[in-house]
């Protein structure tokens, strides 16, 4: 993937540069439904002198799911521990971080979905129970011991819901999806994005960032921080429309937000397979890509602009596709569509 997207570069950076998360519910822009839904659960548990629910916030990558982890323990007033599902080898890791607990806190727990099946099933008496079971000794003579852990709340993130097995799904309270975000939710974040950064940008330069964000507040706060460098190095640090401009499009960010990845994906289905429908595996193939990331980064927000219909027989581009990329049609591509 491009690189200027990466999770870990964003991370790394966050480090350095001192962290634009959004920290409580007053920052956190948008997500109107979730936040209320989540809102709602805190107050009860709240007021039941209960922990909360286990939450489960699923969606693509960059809209907000570890932000709202954090801010849950924050309104919770209880600690987060965080881990993942690739980082949770055996059952026993599983075991140290929850009888480590302490009553009421989070347990974060990033891309759920890749949790192995044994590890997940270390997990059903913990979020029902609260307990841990222990089997001692082997064979017939093999004893379960049952462990009290502390009650906490799991909240877990996923890109891939559909991937997460129905009995732990049916073990989350609150589950809630993520959508992607409109310009002017995008613009709030920027703003406020600019103004934690020190940063002089008109409303015009705020708007365009937003338009090439891909609906996506990870995109938006890093495009503003590759705008912010443009205008240090070839300007005088403040930003204008005309710089922006300038700055996005050595970035390679089109107008719709689309990048290299997304266009070289749109322009295999039209060149290689005449505008689909083709099926994933083979799309993937073509352009060396694996289908996770086409299924999980690059198609959502494709569906979302209409641009890709998934099909029983496979993808399908739309006209706005060849309209955006300037692709005049062949004939064996006028009869598709
Ligand atoms: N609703 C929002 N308001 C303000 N800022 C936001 C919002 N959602 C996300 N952000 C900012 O966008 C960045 C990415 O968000 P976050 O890391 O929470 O995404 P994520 O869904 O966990 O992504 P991934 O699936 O890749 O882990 C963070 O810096 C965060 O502060
Ligand atoms: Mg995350």
């Amino acid at each position: 993937m491009d690189d200027i997207f990466s999770k870990e570069k964003d991370e790394k950076e966050e480090k350095i540069f001192g962290s634009l998360r959004a920290s409580s519910w007053d920052e956190f822009i948008g997500q109107v439904d979730v936040k209320r839904t989540i809102q709602i659960a805190i107050s009860a548990a709240k007021k039941r002198n209960e922990v909360l629910e286990h939450v489960i916030l699923y969606g693509p990558p960059g809209l907000g799911k570890t932000t709202l982890a954090h801010i849950i323990a924050r309104e919770m007033g209880t600690n987060i521990r965080i881990t993942s599902g690739p980082a949770i080898q055996r059952a026993g890791d599983l075991a140290a971080i929850l009888t480590s607990l302490e009553a009421g806190d989070v347990l974060f727990i990033d891309e759920i979905h890749r949790l192995n099946r044994t590890i997940e099933e270390t997990l059903y008496p913990a979020m029902e129970d609260f307990a841990l079971d222990i089997i001692l000794g082997k064979g017939p003579g093999a004893k379960n011991l049952r462990l009290d852990i502390s009650k906490f709340t799991l909240v877990g993130a996923t890109t891939k819901i559909g991937s997460l097995s129905a009995p732990l799904r049916d073990r989350f309270g609150v589950v809630q999806r993520l959508n992607f975000y409109n310009i002017s939710e995008l613009s709030q974040i920027i703003k406020k994005a600019a103004s934690k950064l020190g940063l002089k940008i008109d409303s015009e330069s705020i708007k365009e960032i937003a338009k090439r964000s891909r609906g996506t507040p990870r995109i938006a706060l890093r495009l503003l921080k590759r705008v912010r460098d443009y205008a240090l190095v070839e300007a005088s640090g403040d930003v204008n429309f005309s710089l922006a401009n300038l700055a996005l499009e050595q970035l390679n960010i089109d107008l719709l937000g689309l990048d290299n990845l997304d266009k070289k994906f749109l322009e295999a289905i039209i060149s290689f397979h005449n505008g689909g429908p083709v099926g994933i595996e083979t799309l993937a193939a073509s352009i060396s890509e694996d289908i996770e990331t086409i299924e999980e980064v690059v198609e959502p927000y494709l569906l979302q602009i209409g641009f890709l219909q998934k099909t029983p027989r496979g993808r399908v581009v739309t006209e706005k596709v060849y309209e955006h990329l300037k692709i005049k049609k062949n004939e064996k591509q006028k009869k598709l569509i």
